[in-house]
């Protein structure tokens, strides 16, 4: 008996995840719709951060999906919302202001929505909070989103109903909510960084935390359920990540003389784990053969990892310019991406 790979609350959480993104996608649409309709300089400036952010945290977004390793479409009711909520936005039933509304209850739905799946993921495996990290970061960057429009609702808002400028001026109030906003993410990693692009080492190095925790995650459960649960995510996760550096970056080594036979060593290694992991999935998670081989494999993959980042990923770094290496981290998302999908459907 083969055992399945899937798990109903992994697979939950990833329609939770297409949740984000799907409300990601409306945010920048619903902005885009905005910067039409504002004439104030301060705001329509602002609306151009919020998109170029959004737009970059979309991409951020696509990653943590593919290091999660399950994916998912958003829930109809969500698709529905989001095409009554472009409609409303279209019509002239609403002020500037309730528009501006509009885009703020988004912004704190998504929020929301962001922050459940780091805690239901907490509940489910450590394994997630590695795939999910950089979602820490669009979150906060969505809620200081909101403060800043706050600002705006005000001062719309106060001009709708009276004409006249608020107390405090809109500029005053946005340069305060920014400031609050940057002591919040200040730490936080994307930071001044313009783009969501990582080098081929940070997310092989990054993958392969993942997959230790999973290991880790499997030594040290006593319930089967639990092992197949996180052995299902291991294999998945092992069987991507592997074939995507065949695909990718490998075969970059290949082309230097003195890498050649080290990667090719690399093939073999991967060749090996592929073998247990397939033994390991006829397996009962109960059984203690099946402890055995997880042990086997572990510490092969160790060797493995440590071949890779001490040897081969340091040879990649020093050979190719950062343009270079966040290409080709790019095309291993992509390939790895790919690769999920083909296994979900067979
Ligand atoms: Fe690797
Ligand atoms: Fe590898």
């Amino acid at each position: 008996m083969v055992m399945t790979l899937d798990d109903a609350k992994r697979s939950a959480i990833a329609v939770q995840l297409a949740d984000v993104k799907a409300l990601q996608k409306l945010a920048i649409a619903l902005e885009q719709k905005l910067l039409t309709a504002a004439n104030d300089e301060n705001i329509r400036e602002r609306l151009g951060e919020f998109i170029k952010t959004d737009q970059k945290n979309m991409e951020v977004l696509e990653n943590v999906i593919i290091s999660y390793g399950i994916k998912a479409e958003p829930k109809a009711s969500l698709v529905k919302l989001a095409d009554e909520t472009q409609k409303m936005m279209d019509s002239s039933e609403l002020t500037l202001h309730e528009k501006f509304s509009q885009l703020e209850l988004l912004k704190h739905k998504q929020f929301m929505a962001g922050y459940l799946v780091h805690k239901a993921g907490q509940v489910v495996g450590a394994d997630i909070e590695n795939a999910v990290a950089p979602l820490n970061t669009v979150n906060f960057e969505n809620r200081a989103h909101q403060e800043q429009l706050k600002a705006i609702l005000e001062v719309l808002g106060v001009r709708e109903l009276t004409g006249q400028e608020p107390d405090q001026g809109l500029f005053a109030r946005l340069m305060d909510t920014a400031a609050a906003a940057t002591g919040v993410i200040g730490s936080l990693i994307t930071q001044g960084k313009g783009s969501a692009s990582f080098s081929v080492n940070d997310i092989v190095r990054a993958d392969h935390r993942k997959i230790e925790t999973l290991f880790k995650e499997i030594e040290e459960t006593d319930s089967p359920q639990k092992r197949q649960e996180f052995f299902g995510q291991l294999y998945k996760d092992l069987s991507a990540h592997a074939e995507a550096e065949e695909q990718t970056w490998y075969p970059v080594l290949r082309s230097y003389d003195d890498t050649v036979s080290s990667v090719e060593q690399a093939y073999e290694e991967q060749a090996e784990a592929k073998v247990l992991l397939a033994e390991l999935r006829t397996l009962s998670p109960s059984s203690p053969a099946f402890m055995t081989r997880i042990q086997q494999l572990k510490t092969a993959i160790e060797e493995h990892v440590r071949h890779e980042e001490n040897e081969l990923l340091v040879k990649l770094s020093s050979s190719l310019d950062m343009a270079q290496q966040e290409q080709l981290g790019k095309e291993f998302q992509m390939t790895k991406s790919r690769l999920q999908d083909t296994m979900a459907r067979n």
